[in-house]
């Protein structure tokens, strides 16, 4: 990978056209979204792709997402578009939900990663739209991190990875969502939810009549199991430090903390559990509000490296709703290590 210089861009019309101009040309752009900061490029250009497989260290065997912002976008890149498609994307679109379906011909291998269907989402960030836009082609988009680290919900995230590695960085703020888009697949005879985001598996089964929960979303997969999603069968999210799930009330959660040894040990909960802490503490939102543990999930992970901590325990969240993602973020950043007091 060339070093090269990351233009600062913000979100005028004068630096959307240049970003777009960038893309034009091949070069990868980090954007806002609703959800997490991605990583983007022209999504027909094969090569342009590849440069983001490059640029993240990400194993070529995980697809992409391709960004729309027209839902006439989406008839070029799939074979068709089946009613419960058409519905969901009426529900939750534009928004953080990622629909699978077979994929066209102009699908470029590297964004499917050899799989014969393609992930499209309508992002509804003012700004990812303007850029489609401007661009006139869809953007393959992965989370901006380098690949295993916690995804970036600020500029600031995404130039601590990819300072000279890619061409410009758009900064459009905090991420609203905070945790990626719900992920749901399709292909099969009932909506599948690959990977649990900000839009739920209660609300598409209102949408679609039903929906299931992949195995992979609460549970390791075996090892010679094929991950309906390629991505949930890599270790993800991580610290540096080695993290632990710990499912307790916040008292119990507080004594069992304060019972370790102290030497690189950073625990992290919610607000208004800290109790009396004996070792510095991080909170990510109250234990009851799971929008705003999302909202803080990954700037806490990345802080917890910041702070150099060699020993993190993540009092676990309640895994519903969008807790559900949460708690699956969480799930992989620990490795599926979880400790029961509750
Ligand atoms: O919110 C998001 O979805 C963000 C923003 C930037 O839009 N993007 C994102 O992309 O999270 P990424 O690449 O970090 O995660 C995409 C996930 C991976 O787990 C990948 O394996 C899965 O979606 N995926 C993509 N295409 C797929 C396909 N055709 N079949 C199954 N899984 C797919
Ligand atoms: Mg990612």
């Amino acid at each position: 990978m060339t070093e090269q210089t990351t233009k600062r861009l913000g979100a005028s019309a004068a630096d959307i056209a240049e970003a777009a101009r960038l893309l034009r040309a091949g070069k990868l752009v980090g954007m806002p979204t609703e959800t997490v900061y991605g990583l983007a490029a022209n999504a027909l250009d094969n090569a342009a792709v590849l440069r983001i497989f490059e640029a993240k260290g990400r194993p070529a065997d995980n697809p992409l997402i391709v960004h729309i912002s027209d839902i006439g976008q989406w008839q070029a890149l799939v074979t068709g578009i089946p009613p419960v498609a058409r519905r969901l994307a009426e529900a939750f679109w534009p928004g953080p939900l990622t629909v699978i379906l077979p994929r066209s011909e102009i699908v470029p291998p590297a964004v499917s990663a050899g799989l014969d269907t393609v992930a499209v989402r309508f992002p509804v960030h003012p700004v990812a739209r303007a850029l489609i836009d401007a661009c006139g082609f869809p953007l393959a988009a992965p989370s901006g991190n380098r690949s295993g680290s916690p995804s970036p919900t600020t500029a600031r995230h995404m130039l601590d990875d990819m300072d000279g590695r890619i061409a410009a960085v758009i900064d459009g703020g905090e991420c609203q969502v905070g945790v990626e888009s719900t992920v749901v697949s399709l292909t099969g005879d009932v909506p599948r939810v690959l990977r649990p985001g900000g839009i739920t598996p209660e609300q598409i089964c209102v949408v679609a009549g039903a929906a299931a929960v992949d195995e992979a979303v609460l549970n390791p997969l075996g090892k010679t199991a094929v991950a309906a999603s390629p991505g949930m069968k890599y270790k993800h999210y991580a610290p540096r430090a080695r993290v632990s799930l710990v499912r307790a009330d916040g008292r119990r959660f507080a004594e069992f903390v304060n019972a370790q040894p102290r030497d690189g040990l950073m625990p992290m909960g919610f607000g208004g559990e800290e109790g009396d802490p004996a070792v510095p503490y991080l909170t990510y939102g109250r234990r009851d509000q799971s929008d705003r543990q999302a909202q803080r999930l990954f700037d806490a992970l990345r802080e917890l490296d910041a702070r150099g901590a060699t020993r993190a325990l993540v009092s676990a969240p309640d895994p519903e709703g969008v807790g559900l993602a949460v708690y699956n973020r969480l799930l992989r950043a620990a490795g599926f290590e979880v400790i029961d007091l509750a």
